[in-house]
């Protein structure tokens, strides 16, 4: 198991070695934690694969550390200027056209002929993106389908010793993905809801996005139904838990009758909620109930994305929720 690396100098200078050289570093993000391999390296980007057990079709997102090397990867055109320019660094990706020769290997983006990239705002994901001197492919640093990472202990817990490093920058302040948002058709398409809410984008650009129809590739993140999962079922918009079920409250909704309770936010503050939402559901998933009830969530603001997850995460999973 590779030990928690606490973010110094060194250690972003190890990390960025380890990546130059093929290797897998786990690293913060203020979204997610990330799996980070070298975009450029072809079998690098496959370990990623193979360590998540990823579906080979689910592009992945190519992260940069300032925005003038986006060029050298893809097509801006003036609308992911304007959003570049007002929400990066931060939890945006865009969905832009792959330049020719760009390097990037075809396995990153799937076969398909556009890349997704964005420009992280943690230090620590900057710096060590900078010192490997190449695009960095990171997708969640979860088994395909699980719970995204929010501390570095979840990390090790899911992947261990099948990441060569892990770099430990405690709890991810947003705690919610990136949003994802295609610029490459006739009108911005919204591909996942996330970490930057959809009506700052729509102000930024000046007209409403599009939503992506449903079953329309490509295969973007969560687009899989079942996404994000606890081993527990959930059942979503609970004003009270049902006996046995630990609940997971929101505002003045708290399921005080359970005994196994938490509140992603006691003030009904959204952005704490989504910072709250994945390591919630991993507590509660370890009380070892074997459902957990959750409050309604407004649908306005950062709570689409949050209702994004949780119904990806209670929808019917390919193989039963394991029952020992
Ligand atoms: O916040 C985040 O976005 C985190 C951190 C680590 O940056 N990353 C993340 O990656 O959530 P991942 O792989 O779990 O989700 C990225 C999603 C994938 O589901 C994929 O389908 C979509 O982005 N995606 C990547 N490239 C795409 C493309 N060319 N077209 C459409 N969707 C794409
Ligand atoms: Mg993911």
């Amino acid at each position: 198991m590779p030990e928690l690396l606490t973010i110094t100098p060194e250690t972003i200078q190890r990390a960025a070695h380890c990546l130059r050289d093929g290797g897998l570093v786990a690293f913060p993000t203020e979204t997610v934690y990330g799996l980070g391999a070298n975009a450029l390296d072809g079998r690098a980007v496959a370990r990623i694969f193979e360590t998540k057990g990823r579906p080979q079709f689910n592009p992945l997102i190519v992260h940069v550390s300032e925005l003038a090397q986006v060029e050298t990867f893809a097509h801006f055109n003036e609308q992911a200027q304007r959003l570049a320019e007002i929400f990066w660094p931060g939890p945006l990706t865009l969905v832009l056209a792959r330049r020719a020769g760009s390097g990037l290997s075809e396995l990153v983006s799937a076969g398909l002929p556009t890349v997704a990239i964005r420009v992280p705002s943690h230090p620590a994901a900057r710096n060590l993106i900078a010192a490997s001197g190449a695009p960095v492919a990171a997708p969640s640093a979860n088994p395909s389908g699980q719970v995204s990472p929010t501390q570095a202990a979840h990390v090790a817990a899911d992947l261990g010793s099948k990441v060569d490093m892990i770099l430990d920058g405690g709890q991810c302040k947003a705690g919610l993905e990136s949003t994802i948002i295609a610029l490459t058709g006739d009108t911005p398409t919204l591909l996942r809801a996330g970490s930057l809410a959809r009506e700052a984008i729509e102000d930024a650009l000046g007209e409403p996005l599009s939503r992506r129809t449903h079953g329309a590739t490509p295969q973007a993140p969560g687009m899989l139904t079942s996404h994000y999962a606890p081993r527990a079922y959930l059942r979503l918009n609970a004003e009270f838990p049902q006996p046995g079920d630990a609940f997971l409250g929101f505002g003045s909704i708290t399921g005080q009758s359970s005994d196994k309770v938490l509140n992603l936010s006691a003030s009904g503050n959204l952005r704490e909620a989504a910072a709250n939402l994945f390591s919630s559901l991993r507590e509660l998933d370890a009380t070892g109930a074997r459902t957990i009830s959750i409050a309604p969530i407004p649908e306005h603001g950062l709570g689409e994305a949050i209702n994004d997850r949780l119904r990806r995460a209670a929808a019917p999973r390919p193989e039963p929720a394991r029952s020992d």
